[in-house]
């Protein structure tokens, strides 16, 4: 197949190599035909075989073209131009994307002309490593052109996943809670590092979502959250205030010295191990572990009960603990990742007045469980960061924008997450995940814990089974 790609930027450099190396005849073009032949040769730098050449201009490249992707900068003006030129020189059967991140694929193909030939196919960073593309359909994209893109993907060895034109796509809008949440734990007195230290030691997730913003930068992250919160017009998607003043003083990030951490002071890796407690060899008489949900009148004289007799530790990240919890009981919540390790968040807040019993460590060594030691906040930390994320993701799949493999598919291709959002609605219970949500509701009184109806109905559905 003939492949033209535009725009050698990192991305359409990476997709070029990637054609290539899977047996596509590639021809590359950049704004003139010198930037053409300089993005050739870095390509070749780069390590790129196969069959490839620069054109001088868009027009000669699609000379027998099938296939066309984008890459250029992110902008639409830019866009139309070149569909434009792109629609008076292609040939009638040529399959056009755009490996755009944030722009609408349907205005793109309406420029276009043939919006039945046009979508969106976005590669991840570094196109040669990342095995997602999301290929992003237009209302008026037709069946057949987004058959040939899964082909034209399935042939490169990457996974491709489906979704529907929407701002965001799949990746970065199910993600956004995730550093929203984050922010607003910085914003109620969580340090970054502890909020990072859960997301990688209870979700398993591989960066925390603070050090991933710190990493693409802040600056970027505030864009494509004022964007988000323009397209959706819902204030659940509004950008935490507290960024912007960073963004403002120039704290963007890693490439900044300073965003969320000070990576010249104490750099994420030294903070996180800061914050954990690894645990010990085991030493001494465990305690119990009580795992229960919500307080219910029933459960805390049952609690009480208990500790009257032996040691016990309430496993729970419902804070309507705080004001019930009998004061001889240690409160954690246990989380089991994917891999069967475990992890624990401990409660331990000076102001609230809960304290940390001394057969609590003794358990966690007990246990072979590292902790981190986290204020009674509704849903403490890990909960809340994946509640949130599976909630978006509810919102998702319940507006048609994708389906649930592809969600799940999507966050550990291009999160490496150890779950997808609907494997951990699954072994958490959707009713579980919706009075989790409707309880951050309560407490926070905000649109963004509002929980998808696709959740309630599936809490639902899960208790008339049951009975
Ligand atoms: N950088 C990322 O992490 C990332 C990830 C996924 C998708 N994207 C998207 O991929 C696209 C490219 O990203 P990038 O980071 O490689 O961009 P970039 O801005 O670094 O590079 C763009 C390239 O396009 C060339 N160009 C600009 N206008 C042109 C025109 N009219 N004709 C031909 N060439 C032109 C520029 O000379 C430059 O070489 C954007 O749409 C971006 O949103 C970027």
């Amino acid at each position: 197949m003939i492949a033209v790609v535009v725009g050698l930027g990192p991305m359409g450099r990476g997709i070029a190599q990637v054609l290539a190396a899977a047996g596509h005849t590639v021809r590359v073009v950049d704004a003139t035909a010198e930037l053409g032949r300089a993005g050739l040769e870095r390509i070749r730098a780069d390590g790129a075989t196969g069959d490839l050449d620069a054109a001088a201009d868009v027009e000669t490249a699609l000379a027998g073209a099938d296939v066309l992707i984008e890459a250029i900068v992110e902008d639409m003006a830019a866009k139309r131009d070149l569909l434009a030129r792109v629609a008076a020189a292609g040939g009638p059967d040529l399959l056009v994307a755009s490996n755009t991140s944030s722009l609408s694929v349907n205005e793109m193909g309406r420029a276009f002309g043939a919006p039945e030939r046009l979508l969106g196919l976005h590669f991840f960073n570094p196109p040669t490593r990342m095995r997602l593309v999301e290929v992003i359909v237009g209302a008026a994209t037709g069946e057949a052109t987004v058959r040939r893109a899964l082909a034209l993907v399935d042939s490169l060895g990457k996974t491709a996943v489906v979704c529907r034109d929407s701002p965001n796509f799949i990746v970065n809008r199910v993600c956004r809670p995730l550093y929203y949440e984050a922010q607003l734990l910085l914003a109620q007195g969580v340090e970054a590092a502890v909020v990072d230290a859960v997301a990688r030691g209870a979700l398993g997730h591989p960066m925390g979502p603070l050090q991933l913003l710190d990493f693409t930068g802040l600056h970027t992250h505030l864009a494509s959250s004022e964007t988000a919160l323009r397209e959706f017009g819902d204030p659940r998607y509004r950008p935490i205030p507290q960024v912007r003043g960073l963004v403002r003083a120039g704290l963007t990030g890693k490439a900044a010295g300073r965003g969320f951490y000070d990576h010249a002071t104490e750099p994420p890796r030294e903070a996180n191990a800061r914050v954990v407690r690894r645990p010990g060899p085991p030493n001494g008489p465990a305690a119990r572990v009580v795992a229960l949900g919500a307080p219910t009148p029933q459960r805390v004289a049952e609690l009480a009960r208990l500790a009257a007799r032996q040691n016990v530790v309430l496993d729970s990240s419902d804070a309507g603990w705080a004001e019930v919890l009998p004061p001889e009981v240690g409160w954690i919540r246990l989380h089991r990742r994917a891999d069967d390790a475990v992890f624990a968040e401990v409660v331990e807040d000076p102001v609230a007045g809960i304290a940390v019993p001394g057969f609590v460590n003794r358990l966690l060594d007990h246990l072979g469980a590292p902790s981190v030691r986290v204020p009674a906040l509704p849903g403490l930390v890990g909960d809340r960061l994946a509640y949130c994320l599976v909630n978006e993701a509810a919102a998702v799949v319940e507006e048609g924008t994708a389906t649930a493999d592809d969600v799940d598919a999507a966050l550990r291709l291009a999160m490496n997450h150890p779950r997808g959002p609907f494997e951990t609605l699954r072994s958490a219970g959707a009713a579980t995940v919706y009075e989790a949500l409707r309880s951050m509701a309560d407490a926070f009184g905000d649109p963004r814990y509002r929980p998808a109806q696709l959740l309630r109905r599936q809490a639902i559905g899960e208790a008339r089974a049951a009975r």
